[in-house]
């Protein structure tokens, strides 16, 4: 009887773990290396030791991709006509999340380790956080009547928040490399998208050590 409830008790927490938003700690906006130096460190590395990330660490990561850094709601990431169109789905061991930069959480979106289902590429599920890049043309109304502007601002806008991870991860000495060969359909399904498109995906963590 008791080893039932024990694993009724699993079952139940097992299925829950992950199932709910997580309030992130406030980014710390100071410090990392000097610019030419973050400049001369950025690269493209594609191995990750078992090393998580902080709370603090992803807090940063996420304010420095796409966060606001002014009282007027601008984000560090330009935008064409500051639609902010990008958001940022993260990938845990514990579940699927959208980055909300205003109230600095992570929505709850998908439970489970899902990681390995961005790209193809085996070093993808090794990584701690992969985020996915996704242009919400909810946010890019005013291009709706021209789909090739649409198409080309949200291209370029994803180019700004990717190289903010890259010069995030050679500030931190992290290994990250952004993704154009993801599986689109399948993440546009898993992430429940209405009007959206997959644009990239970042896998990022620590590198292994030679
Ligand atoms: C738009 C874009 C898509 C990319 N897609 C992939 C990819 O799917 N898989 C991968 O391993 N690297 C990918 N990369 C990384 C490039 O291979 C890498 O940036 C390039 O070799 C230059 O190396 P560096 O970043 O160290 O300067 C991509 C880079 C860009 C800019």
């Amino acid at each position: 009887m008791m080893k039932k409830i024990l694993f009724i008790a699993f079952v139940f927490i097992a299925g829950y773990a992950g199932a709910q938003n997580i309030t992130l700690p406030k980014p710390v906006k100071t410090g990392g290396k000097p610019l030419m130096n973050v400049l001369s460190d950025r690269q493209t590395i594609r191995t990750f030791s078992t090393q998580e990330l902080s709370q603090v660490q992803l807090s940063n990561l996420l304010w420095a991709a796409n966060g606001i850094n002014r009282t007027d709601g601008k984000r560090t990431a330009p935008s064409a006509s500051n639609c902010q169109e990008i958001d940022i789905y993260v990938f845990l061991k514990t579940g699927v999340y959208l980055y909300n930069p205003v109230a600095n959480t992570l929505e709850f979106i998908e439970k489970g380790d899902r990681r390995g289902e961005v790209g193809r590429q085996a070093f993808i599920e090794k990584a701690p956080v992969v985020l996915v890049f996704v242009a919400n043309w909810d946010k890019m109304t005013r291009y709706k009547n021209r789909p090739e502007d649409q198409q080309f601002y949200a291209g370029t806008d994803v180019g700004f928040v990717s190289q903010n991870v890259y010069l995030y991860a050679a500030s931190e000495n992290m290994s990250t490399v952004v993704l154009g060969m993801v599986n689109r359909d399948n993440l546009a399904k898993l992430l429940k998208l209405k009007n959206g498109k997959v644009m990239l995906g970042q896998p990022i963590g620590f590198p292994e050590k030679k």
